[in-house]
């Protein structure tokens, strides 16, 4: 496996432009330039499966900055612009004549026809969605993959005119689908290889990495972790603390073993009771970070102060923001103590994905920020301290793949993600206390059924939801109008799509029987089959 380092939208990062190019230790990558797609770290994360090292960069990077990154081959992003619209992204023109392969991908395939001579324009049919690909004749591109594919399409221009010495390799039945300058070393194909629905889509960037650019295929998760090491040590230097923010879950706790090896006593970890952990979550998670992991932990029971704030709130984006900044602040006073007994504070470290920066950036504007994820919040700006985010370009399974290199222990590895704002987000309507017990006990029954059964780590996540409608039951001889809770179990690589899951009809029983009837105020259990799109995960 392979891993990147991209640019960020923080303040700091390891991974500023200025600390770019001078930490790098690589000596050869794929260099992706970002033209501002959703899913650019979706092509990383491919090409890091291949174990090549990958650096995606801004389409702005430099072609000094491009050249620091020692590339074998560079790919051009998709991007939501036009390549006529005022302000369609920038790169420098001359990664087309470095002697680097170069494989643009969409608006990577436009960018290219537009800066050699050819044309673009607005397609006269829009392609969007599944779609079949002829490939004519003999390509490298396509070398032992079927002449027939079945692709992904996301794309509304066309290229028209092809510059001078391309020629056009494969077409779907409306529009051209791959173009090559093989002597100019120029590939690029209308389609998206990374995405799973392109099926052969990996098979088309081996073709890239290996045959046409030749990469090694030597890239380890022990290689990220002595670069994030040693890059860690070179940005903070030897003075001045750091602290963490633990929420027992595999991200922060694999951001923090990172950061220890390299800042040891240095880094103070904290980890702060919100009021909506899960069931006995607060000892729980203590005790596997402490003991099992040697980590220098605070615990913040801070649940009252949350709950009171969260009193008579209803709306998701309300209670989300709420949680987010109580917890800034519950943060920032627990900063200070720790500086007051050990010295000044200056970074923070946190188990951002980049799934999290993803749902949370959005490309056209605010009304498509799906939700608000608290962790890529804004507790840096407030408390002044620089990010170090080691993980915020790695999806989950990399973290545990890391966590795993590390031989963090397994029950903290497999954990199913949790999200900061908690149960809040998962109890429909005010949250109060008693609401937050009965579904503590609902989720614990969930959780334990679905290991009782050996799915628990076969499934992204598995929970519980409390909904705030009421129905009527029969208990004994008596009649009940209680709550209902929603069990809700989804398959997912990365958190970004997930297919609800068919749990066996065993344990679906067991669940429910066990809640309706362990479970005061709750009468009524019923199984949510939504996958993502068009739903999300987590309910609020
Ligand atoms: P959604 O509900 O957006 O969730 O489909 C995608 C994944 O993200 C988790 N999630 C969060 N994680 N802070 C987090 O750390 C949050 O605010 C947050 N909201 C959702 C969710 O559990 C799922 O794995």
């Amino acid at each position: 496996m392979n891993w990147s380092m991209g640019p960020s939208s923080s303040d700091f990062s390891l991974h500023s432009n200025a600390n770019r190019g001078k930490l790098l230790v690589e000596d050869q990558s794929i260099v992706i330039l970002d033209f501002g797609a959703q899913y650019s770290q979706l092509i990383a994360r491919r090409i890091r499966e291949l174990k090549v090292f990958t650096a995606v960069l801004p389409c702005t990077a430099s072609l000094e900055e491009i050249k620091s990154y020692h590339p074998v081959g560079i790919i051009l992003s998709g991007g939501p612009s036009s390549v006529y619209d005022p302000d369609a992204p920038p790169a420098d023109e001359r990664v087309l004549s470095q002697g680097v392969p170069v494989l643009g991908i969409c608006y990577g395939l436009q960018f290219i026809v537009h800066k050699l001579g050819g044309k673009v324009r607005p397609a006269p049919k829009r392609e969007y969605g599944h779609a079949e690909v002829n490939v004519a004749g003999k390509s490298r591109l396509f070398h032992g993959l079927p002449p027939t594919l079945s692709v992904w399409m996301s794309h509304g221009d066309e290229a028209l005119e092809l510059p001078l010495g391309f020629r056009e390799v494969a077409r779907t039945s409306n529009a051209l689908a791959a173009i090559e300058d093989e002597a100019r070393g120029i590939w690029a194909v209308q389609f998206h290889p990374e995405v799973h629905h392109t099926k052969h889509g990996t098979g088309l960037l081996r073709n890239f990495a290996f045959d046409i650019c030749g990469a090694r295929g030597d890239w380890t998760p022990q290689h990220f972790i002595d670069d994030t090491i040693r890059q860690v040590k070179r940005t903070v230097g030897d003075k001045g603390m750091a602290i963490c923010g633990l929420s027992g879950g595999v991200d922060s706790a694999v951001a923090a073993v990172l950061v220890h090896r390299a800042m040891g006593e240095r880094l103070t970890c904290v980890f702060v009771n919100n009021g909506v952990l899960r069931k006995n979550e607060f000892q729980k998670v203590q005790a596997s970070l402490r003991d099992k992991l040697g980590l220098n932990v605070v615990a913040v029971d801070a649940g009252e102060r949350f709950l009171k704030k969260l009193a008579g709130v209803t709306d998701p984006e309300q209670k989300r923001k709420i949680i987010g900044n109580e917890f800034i602040y519950v943060f920032d006073e627990e900063a200070h103590r720790i500086e007051q007994k050990i010295g000044k504070v200056e970074w923070l470290v946190q188990g951002t994905l980049y799934p999290d920066v993803i749902e949370s950036r959005s490309v056209r504007g605010p009304s498509q920020t799906i939700k608000t994820h608290h962790n890529v919040g804004g507790l840096p700006d407030k408390m002044k301290l620089k990010l170090i985010e080691p993980l915020k370009d790695l999806f989950k399974d990399e973290a545990r793949r890391i966590g795993r290199e590390m031989e963090m222990p397994e029950e903290i590895i497999q954990r199913q993600p949790f999200p900061g704002p908690g149960l809040a987000v998962r109890i429909l309507g005010e949250v109060t206390p008693e609401r937050i017990a009965m579904l503590q006990e609902a989720d614990d029954i969930v959780v334990n059924e679905v290991r009782r059964a050996g799915l628990y780590t076969q499934i992204w996540q598995s929970f519980a939801v409390l909904l705030p409608v009421m129905s009527v039951g029969v208990m004994g001889d008596q009649r009940t109008y209680a709550y209902t809770c929603a069990v809700r179990a989804v398959h997912s690589e990365d958190g970004m799509t997930a297919d609800w899951t068919p749990l066996p009809y065993d344990v679906l029983k067991m669940i429910s029987s066990r809640i309706v009837n362990e479970v005061r105020g709750i009468n009524r259990v019923v199984y949510d089959i939504t996958s993502k799109p068009p739903g999300t995960i987590e309910w609020e």
